[in-house]
């Protein structure tokens, strides 16, 4: 008599559960389908990973411009970092970049097609994404490594993980590869989610890449090695950095200065020190960008 009676009762709760699940369910089903526009017809089997923004202007809302008259060249490999002060337009320039946004008008070029042209699922095929509070499954560590490239070879994986530096604190954990992450296992440091999400962006081998720096704290030796992973993931791909690290900004091809939606400065890191403006200001004022 006991065990049904408690059973009944806990059936409330179920109840109540199901129902905020099944409401979740239906919030994700009715999202719009991003699909391939119709406009969207241009393949992309090879890239160069060469952008340009011509002319780019975007707002969120109607009559508030948040980037204005944005022109910039990436070429092929090399690194360009944004800076600029909160709410400068920093992100919105790596959503168009990553086509989560579309210009309001002015066009992005890609090796000289209009980017709004390309089909989604063969842009994306080459882009990477590596962004401050990246996404880590429950799972175990490998898994959540794999997840950008399931079919990758033995040699490939031990490769990323190499050069991100994970197995330098995998090797301590009992289980290395497979121990566990997430709620029921363990709990990692910012540092070491960020090295998981570098050496899952260079299995995926992307010819473009998209990096939004963390800014937390990291003690000096974490630091070093998520800036020699870093700099093996830039190697070689077409990078936009939103960059808080110095050392990065310092190593970048071409530093963006952004002021209120607009590109006030640009040149590297000498050259912009030199001109004893904007970014000397930011430089010499503030410890971090
Ligand atoms: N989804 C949105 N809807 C409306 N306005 C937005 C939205 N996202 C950003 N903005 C506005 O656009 C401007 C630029 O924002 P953006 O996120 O690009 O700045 P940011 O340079 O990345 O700043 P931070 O350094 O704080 O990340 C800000 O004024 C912001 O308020
Ligand atoms: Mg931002």
């Amino acid at each position: 008599m006991v065990a049904p009676i408690v059973q009944m009762s806990s059936i409330g709760t179920q109840i109540t559960e199901a129902f905020a699940g099944l409401d979740r369910m239906e919030e994700i089903f009715q999202q719009e389908k991003e699909g391939e526009e119709n406009d969207r017809t241009l393949e992309l089997k090879n890239t160069q990973g060469y952008f340009s923004f011509q002319k780019v202007n975007f707002s969120y809302e109607e009559g508030k411009e948040v980037l204005h008259d944005i022109n910039f060249e990436m070429p092929s490999g090399s690194v360009t970092a944004l800076v600029g002060s909160s709410g400068s337009g920093k992100s919105t320039i790596a959503s168009l970049t990553a086509t989560f946004l579309q210009p309001s008008s002015g066009e992005i070029l890609l090796d000289d097609q209009p980017l709004a042209q390309i089909k989604l699922s063969a842009y994306r095929d080459h882009l990477g994404l590596v962004l401050q509070e990246d996404f880590l499954f429950e799972g175990t560590i490998k898994e959540n490594i794999l997840f950008a490239k399931p079919e990758a070879q033995a040699h490939e994986v031990e490769n990323a993980i190499k050069s991100a530096y994970v197995n330098e604190f995998t090797d301590r954990f009992e289980e290395g590869l497979d121990t566990l992450i997430g709620e029921r296992g363990v709990k990692l440091s910012g540092g070491q989610r960020q090295r998981i999400a570098i050496a899952r962006a260079l299995l995926a081998d992307p010819k473009i890449l998209i990096l939004d720096e963390a800014t937390s704290n990291l003690d000096t030796e974490s630091e070093a090695m998520i800036q020699e992973s870093l700099a093996h993931l830039m190697k070689g791909r077409t990078t936009l950095v939103i960059a808080h690290r110095l050392s990065t900004i310092q190593k970048a091809d071409q530093i963006l200065v952004l002021e209120k939606g607009e590109i006030v400065e640009r040149g590297n890191h000498e050259s912009l020190i030199a001109a004893k403006g904007r970014y000397h200001q930011l430089y010499t004022y503030q410890s971090r960008i």
